[in-house]
């Protein structure tokens, strides 16, 4: 697999398309702030944020956020965005690759949040060594909340194979599809509060997927 072609592609496809999944949050962002702040949470982490509409979110509604993308140009817009409706004081964005790890310190968050990071070319053993890292800088009780495409979604198991679950899409990114079962087996050390499947209908194509919520014991 080429991981560079992967950045390349969502830098050159931020920069060329302003909003590419719209201009408004998702509606897995509503949700979260929903479940965020029922849970009393405030200082939250976005992985995998992309263009920042729903980091953008998260920091009107007033949370602390710091959030991550490996694509320079998706951090680039948000720091302008959030700069030009002075949220700047709330949001951190960071251009970072998860790979890494999460360059924060021990139980320093309250929850985290990432909307199709782990559905990207990553693979299990990645994901492993990243909700691992989650669960890290959580507190205790502290929630993640994620979501994945899944194998009922209709480019499950369609276009070029690239290993494990994943296929390539008309548009030249790596999908990783989930079934329920490697959710269940990648929750390793926490507990599953639920798994709902939903369909997001955000640009370029609708897609189903699982929306995943954990809590550190
Ligand atoms: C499907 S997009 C979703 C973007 C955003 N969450 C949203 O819903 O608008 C996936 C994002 O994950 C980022 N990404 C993929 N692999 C990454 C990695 N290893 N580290 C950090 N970001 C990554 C991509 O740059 C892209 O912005």
């Amino acid at each position: 697999m080429d991981e560079i072609d992967q950045r390349k592609q969502w830098d050159s496809t931020y920069t060329s398309k302003a909003d590419f999944f719209g201009q408004q949050p998702s509606d897995l962002g509503y949700r979260a702030v929903e479940i965020f702040k029922k849970n009393g949470c405030h200082r939250i982490v976005e992985l995998g944020c992309g263009q920042g509409r729903d980091s953008m979110l998260f920091a009107r509604e007033g949370f602390k956020v710091t959030a991550l993308d490996y694509s320079e140009s998706g951090i680039c817009q948000i720091r302008e965005r959030a700069c030009k409706l002075c949220l700047d004081p709330n949001i951190e964005c960071v251009v970072h690759d998860v790979r890494s790890g999460i360059p924060l310190p021990d139980a320093s968050v309250d929850a985290i949040y990432s909307h199709m990071l782990f559905t990207m070319e990553l693979w299990e053993k990645e994901i492993s060594f990243i909700l691992e890292e989650c669960r890290r800088v959580l507190r205790p009780g502290g929630l993640n909340l994620y979501s994945v495409r899944n194998d009922h979604d209709p480019h499950f198991g369609k276009g070029p194979h690239k290993g494990e679950d994943m296929w390539q899409n008309p548009i030249g990114f790596v999908v990783h599809f989930f079934p329920e079962e490697k959710i269940r087996r990648l929750a390793k050390g926490y507990e599953i509060v639920h798994i709902r499947e939903f369909d997001d209908p955000s640009p370029p194509f609708t897609k189903k997927l699982y929306e995943v919520l954990l809590k550190k014991a």
